[in-house]
């Protein structure tokens, strides 16, 4: 499936059935993973057993204690370390989207408890729950496109695409704290508004941008044909 519908069709499920992820399907994700690592030079771990990981009181409120699965996203820190996990972290989840499973990425969860190995240089940065939810999720209340947009005037189609990717991408706490703007000669720049995980947000954003913007340049190239 293409990485629009996916965008689409992906929402934060918090729930999950107890069923676990089938070895086949783990050793795709594994892979995937593995190719994710190798690009962004991260150490990001599928652990098929979450143990405790969620066992934080907000988990009990929120949800998540019944995820069976867990990414830890772990790497070294580089002064790009959390905006690479989100960047290819996000390219994990919609691969998980795609075999069929349901994710969250979460902030919130029991550091002590994550059953990975954590090299010395490196850090544990954010998990990601995974596994058979017990719903698909909903669709998140989302900016309008003019509030993320920074440059005023009027936008090309592929410019306009990417935006509404952005707008898809999950974000902590729904926040949405970033801005994109479009430069004269062309450049997308992107600015982080600060907040909790901003620079993991950031990196979400930054793929489902570069999605939306392809999709809507060959969309351009096809209408003038
Ligand atoms: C960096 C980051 C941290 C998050 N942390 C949590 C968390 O600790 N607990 C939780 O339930 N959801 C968490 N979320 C999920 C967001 O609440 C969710 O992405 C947002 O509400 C948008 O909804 P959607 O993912 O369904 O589009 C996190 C998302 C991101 C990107």
């Amino acid at each position: 499936m293409d990485q629009i519908a996916l965008m689409r069709e992906r929402h934060s499920v918090r729930k999950y059935l107890s069923r676990p992820i089938e070895e086949e399907k783990a050793e795709q994700l594994k892979a995937k993973i593995a190719e994710c690592n190798e690009k962004g030079n991260l150490h990001i771990q599928f652990c098929p057993d979450a143990g405790k990981t969620f066992d934080k009181v907000l988990n009990k409120v929120m949800g998540l204690g019944s995820a069976p699965s867990v990414i830890a996203c772990i790497g070294e820190e580089d002064g790009s370390l959390e905006e690479r996990i989100g960047y290819y972290g996000e390219q994990i989840v919609l691969f998980a989207q795609e075999l069929g499973l349901n994710t969250c990425w979460a902030g919130t969860f029991n550091r002590r408890n994550v059953p990975a190995k954590i090299g010395e240089k490196e850090q544990l940065v954010i998990v990601i729950a995974v596994g058979y939810g017990a719903n698909q999720g909903k669709q998140h209340r989302s900016k309008e496109p003019e509030k993320v947009i920074v440059s005023g005037g009027e936008k090309p189609q592929w410019f306009n695409c990417g935006v509404e990717m952005a707008l898809l991408a999950p974000t902590a706490l729904n926040q949405q704290k970033f801005q994109i703007g479009l430069k004269e000669d062309g450049t997308v720049s992107f600015h982080d508004q600060g907040g909790l995980f901003s620079k993991v947000d950031l990196g979400i954003v930054k793929y489902h941008f570069e999605v939306g913007a392809e999709y809507g340049k060959l969309q351009d190239v096809s209408s003038q044909r």
